[in-house]
């Protein structure tokens, strides 16, 4: 069997590793120094931060490390995000960014949530502005120079069709949530159909969130199976899932055995008939929204 790809190629011609590393729990400073061992020890070239994540210093930081100790620029795909409250001015909010991660440009900026709001007194509320001007914004910082590639994430298929019909420059990829308890498959396949990537963020069921252990796809006995089958970790048995049904996955972990543990997942192959057995689990459980009450839903409940 053919080995999985490492990278998918975009439109400009840049390369964008399938394996990335999430960070949104790394927020802590010593978070430094585990992110600049994912990129020199693990192998990690691609990171995704996002502005609300707060942690665009640490990985500016990280990433200055692994540059002086002789890593690339050109070698890394760096990730960031325009929050919805940055979503009025996406050139300002990039340079903010930029400013924090001690670069240049990224590899890719994208909308992290499609609703332009603003805070007032601490609460957030509607800021009128349309998508397409929105849009507008994200594609001057390609003009800029300050962003490679643009776009979306947590987008539907409404919102992204309506997208397509107005943009100059078209979206990259759609960061969502995907594991084989929320499959999406209508969604990604259209995005496939369209050149769009998937982009898988909690490829492994956010476990630490999730509190039934029923809706913990890493607990789910089919993929306990197929990692006693493989000789791999459940871990490594949903991420290998994830690319080989096209997403490009970017877990989550503070923990040096398990970054590598998720790194090497794309090191072998599932067959067809088992990638198939784990298409079959799916739950359409979209834990992000209908499980974890995030903070940002608590305040503006109208999301969840
Ligand atoms: P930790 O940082 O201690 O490794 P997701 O990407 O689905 O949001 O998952 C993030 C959560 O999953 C984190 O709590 C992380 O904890 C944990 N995690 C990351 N990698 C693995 C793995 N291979 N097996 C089990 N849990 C993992």
């Amino acid at each position: 069997m053919e080995e999985l790809k490492r990278f998918v190629e975009l439109p400009n011609g840049d390369k964008m590793p399938v394996l990335g590393l999430g960070t949104a729990h790394a927020t802590s400073n010593e978070e430094t120094e585990m992110i600049f061992k994912a990129i020199v020890e693990c192998g990690y070239r691609h990171i995704d931060t996002a502005s609300r994540y707060d942690n665009e210093e640490i990985i500016g930081n990280a990433l200055k490390k692994a540059f002086e100790h002789g890593i690339d620029r050109k070698e890394m795909f760096i990730v960031t995000k325009a929050w919805m409250t940055e979503l009025d001015d996406p050139v300002a909010a990039l340079k903010k960014s930029l400013q924090k991660l001690q670069l240049d440009s990224v590899d890719l900026y994208l909308i992290h949530w499609p609703m332009v709001l603003k805070q007032v007194d601490g609460k957030y509320v509607r800021n009128p502005i349309p998508m397409y001007k929105v849009w507008q914004g994200m594609e001057a910082c390609v003009k800029e120079g300050l962003a490679k590639n643009i776009g979306v994430s947590n987008f539907n298929f409404q919102l992204l069709n309506d997208l397509l019909s107005y943009c100059e420059i078209r979206p990259v990829c759609n960061q969502i949530e995907l594991n084989p308890y929320n499959i999406q498959r209508p969604l990604v396949a259209w995005l496939q159909s369209e050149g769009i990537h998937p982009v898988a963020y909690s490829p492994l069921g956010i476990s630490s969130l999730v509190q039934n252990e029923d809706d913990q796809v890493l607990k789910n006995k089919e993929v306990i199976a197929l990692a006693e089958k493989y000789g791999k970790t459940p871990g490594q048995i949903l991420l290998n899932w994830g690319l080989s049904v096209g997403h490009i996955v970017i877990p989550k972990s503070t923990n040096p055995t398990r970054m590598k543990e998720n790194f090497t997942a794309q090191d072998f192959r599932l067959s067809k008939e088992d990638v198939e057995r784990l298409d079959k689990i799916n739950k359409k459980l979209k834990i992000y929204c209908d499980i974890v009450q995030t903070s940002f839903s608590k305040e503006f409940p109208a999301f969840a």
